[in-house]
């Protein structure tokens, strides 16, 4: 057995994907089990430890995926850029496969699954496989079609995910990533000790997740001031783009409220015209190299009526100054950001779902 029945009971919450957020701490834990090898400083990845030599000599990664796997699939791009300096892009799965891709020596598709049998996903890996593509497969479901039908892989390990909208399995989508862009940075231009600062960085993400969920309480109550707006923004520049596309995903598969998520940057180029008088706004502005644009951002915002919600680190006055509701994240490096800031998100859009009364577990037509 790959789990036991505590992993599948509801327990004391009272819906499978409240369960889920809470358990993510523990799903990471065991996503990081055995990985981190500290006496020698090293990512340990059986799974594509025999693909080591290829995989740091590729010429171009490219991420498939479909939905919240999508979205850790752009954090894996942004990441696997930075770590491991190899061109990297991200694709719909269901557009590459219909798209005649080019697939050059050197190239490797590493497609992105929770069930690991998303057909579009499946197929992208079957159009890559068939274009003389190496294929991994980051999936949660052990012995899947995706898992089985790669030439190598890495299992997420977060435990079954019954909820609808997914949630643990997006963390571990992410930590498994950015774990194989520290596994081929390595081998290429990272550093011995810019490795080690990640891994003992990524041994501290589950009790920083713990930090966060105690906010449960104050996120529901920020959330019931905007709850019955119809039209939000989630913004974000860099590694946190994605959390804002996975943010506004989460709100509106569950909660039918209408959200769009987008670089913050791109708000000025048209969707800025939405923005009036009290617009829920979500910026994701914790401190990073992009932090100072996204405060611009944010003033802009604020100067046309919006009503600004931040995700920030932990100790930033001046978001606490400038925007009307904070959830707070504790300070990590840039490359793992996208794993503690999505937390609030989700409970946000847990909490606007219950309290417009939906079915959180089961959303209508998914
Ligand atoms: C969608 C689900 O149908 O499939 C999303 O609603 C999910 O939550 C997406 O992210 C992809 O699924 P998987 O199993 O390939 O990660």
């Amino acid at each position: 057995l790959e789990f036991d029945l505590g992993q599948i009971d509801l327990g004391s919450f009272d819906h499978y994907m409240l369960k889920e957020i809470h358990e993510q701490p523990q799903a990471l834990r065991v996503c990081l089990k055995g990985r981190i090898d500290n006496r020698a400083g090293k990512v340990v990845l059986g799974g594509v430890q025999p693909f080591a030599r290829e995989l740091a000599r590729a010429r171009r990664i490219v991420f498939v995926g479909q939905g919240t796997a999508l979205h850790a699939a752009m954090v894996g791009e942004y990441v696997m850029e930075d770590l491991a300096k190899i061109p990297t892009e991200v694709e719909f799965a269901s557009e590459f496969r219909y798209r005649n891709p080019i697939v050059e020596e050197g190239t490797v598709i590493v497609a992105i699954s929770q069930s690991g049998e998303t057909a579009d996903t499946l197929a992208a890996v079957h159009e890559g496989r068939d274009r003389g593509a190496t294929t991994l497969g980051l999936v949660n479901v052990v012995g899947s079609t995706i898992a089985r039908d790669t030439d190598a892989g890495i299992y997420l390990r977060v435990g079954p995910e019954i909820g609808v909208a997914s949630t643990k399995a997006f963390i571990g989508q992410v930590m498994v990533a950015t774990m194989l862009a520290a596994f081929i940075g390595r081998r290429r231009f990272l550093s011995q000790e810019q490795l080690e600062s990640l891994l003992a960085a990524m041994e501290r993400m589950p009790d920083h997740i713990e930090r966060v969920l105690l906010q449960s309480d104050a996120i529901r109550d920020a959330t019931s001031r905007y709850v019955d707006r119809e039209n939000w923004l989630f913004l974000g520049r860099g590694v946190n783009y994605p959390v804002a596309l996975e943010g506004a995903l989460k709100l509106k598969e569950i909660s039918y409220i209408h959200a769009e998520g987008m670089p913050a940057a791109e708000m000025k180029h048209g969707p800025i015209a939405l923005i009036d008088d009290g617009m829920p706004v979500v910026f994701l502005a914790t401190k990073n190299s992009q932090y100072e644009k996204v405060v611009s951002n944010i003033e802009e915002v604020r100067s046309r009526g919006g009503h600004v919600i931040a995700v920030a680190t932990e100790g930033d006055e001046e978001i606490g100054a400038l925007c009307e509701e904070v959830f707070w994240v504790p300070e990590v490096p840039e490359p793992l950001q996208p794993i503690v800031n999505v937390v609030p998100l989700q409970l946000l859009a847990y909490h606007a779902a219950v309290m417009r009364g939906k079915d959180v577990d089961k959303p209508r037509n998914l």
